[in-house]
């Protein structure tokens, strides 16, 4: 019998359960998939707390890695026994369970080079990046960025790449632990934001000019910070908001604190078009199989410990990328 953890009411880590559940045969434009290793994301915490609303009772996880066991009628992508990755958003949600049924669309075939496991600590992660890299803004070689939550999962792989760009990379860290992994990660400077003044730090760093790009995927705590270390016209981008919402504003403070510009994508958007899909994950897959870039998984667990897998993500216990393996 399939397992999978689910959730009846939206609340804190213990509201997760894990149950057995019958999975049944791919209906016309899905696939009957084993997984093999689940992502855990920050994005898992927003479904189950009600920052993202869903219908109750629900699937948890939206990324997973695996084998396809049964393809339904119309499924051209993917065959029996093809090895896949795959993230979403609505339409992936239930990617904590052992087996189950899923659109064939957001499959996408895993080349030799990447493993199970590091496809789920890196196809959300790791696309996310490569359209923060790649699309968000056109970056030369010694442009400069802050990069909130640099040693995370998704700041690990940020720092990696965008040090492949020849960026100048200054990552914030909670502590000097995480400020040891982010240097060896391509960070170049690391402030910890638990006790120095990020913007202050940011102009000593930068020549008082500021940086070109902020991504800031801690929100609440960061924002005003993260503004106010930006260069005249550069790019504010809002990436997460792991310590809460960002307050409403006037967009009159964009233009007073030098005619910012502000973006708050989704990696939904930067992978809708299949050819685009397709040209991010290529870059991501050719980076991560050579080498250049290192998928850093530092938390392993089992399915059933999803409860203390949400409480070490929010409580700020892990680094690099998390998982479940099956
Ligand atoms: N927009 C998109 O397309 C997209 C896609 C994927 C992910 N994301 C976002 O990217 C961010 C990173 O995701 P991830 O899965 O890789 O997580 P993560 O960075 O591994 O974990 C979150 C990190 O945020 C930092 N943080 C700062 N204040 C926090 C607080 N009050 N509570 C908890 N954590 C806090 C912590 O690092 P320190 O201890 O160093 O502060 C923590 O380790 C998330 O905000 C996520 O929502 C956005």
């Amino acid at each position: 019998m399939a397992k999978a953890v689910r959730f009846y009411e939206t609340g804190g880590p213990e509201v997760l359960r894990y149950e057995e559940v019958e999975v049944g045969d791919p209906g016309p434009g899905q696939v009957r998939l084993r997984h093999v290793a689940v992502g855990l994301n920050y994005a898992d915490t927003y479904f189950r707390n009600g920052t993202y609303p869903i219908p109750m009772p629900n699937g948890m996880g939206v990324e997973a890695s695996g084998v396809v066991q049964a393809i339904g009628e119309g499924v051209t992508n993917v065959r029996v026994g093809d090895r896949v990755t795959y993230t979403g958003f609505l339409n992936t949600l239930g990617a904590y369970s052992t087996e189950r049924l899923i659109p064939a669309a957001p499959l996408i075939k895993l080349p030799e080079t990447i493993s199970f496991e590091t496809a789920a600590a890196m196809t959300m992660r790791g696309l996310t990046s490569s359209y923060l890299m790649r699309r968000i803004y056109d970056f030369k070689a010694g442009d400069s960025i802050l990069l909130h939550a640099a040693a995370g999962g998704v700041g690990l792989i940020v720092s990696q790449w965008a040090k492949l760009l020849g960026l100048n990379v200054i990552g914030t860290v909670s502590t000097e632990a995480k400020g040891e992994i982010a240097l060896a990660h391509g960070c170049e400077h690391v402030i910890n934001y638990s006790h120095e003044d990020v913007a202050q730090r940011v102009r000593e760093l930068t020549d008082g000019v500021g940086v070109n790009v902020v991504f800031d995927s801690v929100g609440k705590n960061t924002f005003m910070g993260s503004l106010d270390s930006l260069k005249r016209r550069g790019l504010m981008v809002c990436v997460g908001t792991a310590s809460g919402p960002i307050p409403a504003f006037d967009p009159v403070m964009l233009a007073m604190k030098g005619s910012l510009f502000l973006t708050r994508p989704a990696l939904a958007d930067y992978i809708a078009d299949p050819a685009e899909k397709a040209a991010l994950a290529g870059e991501l897959f050719d980076h991560v199989g050579s080498g250049r870039i290192k998928i850093e998984i530092n938390q392993h667990y089992a399915l059933q410990d999803a409860v203390q897998a949400h409480r070490d993500l929010e409580s700020r216990k892990t680094t690099g990328s998390s998982i479940f393996v099956i």
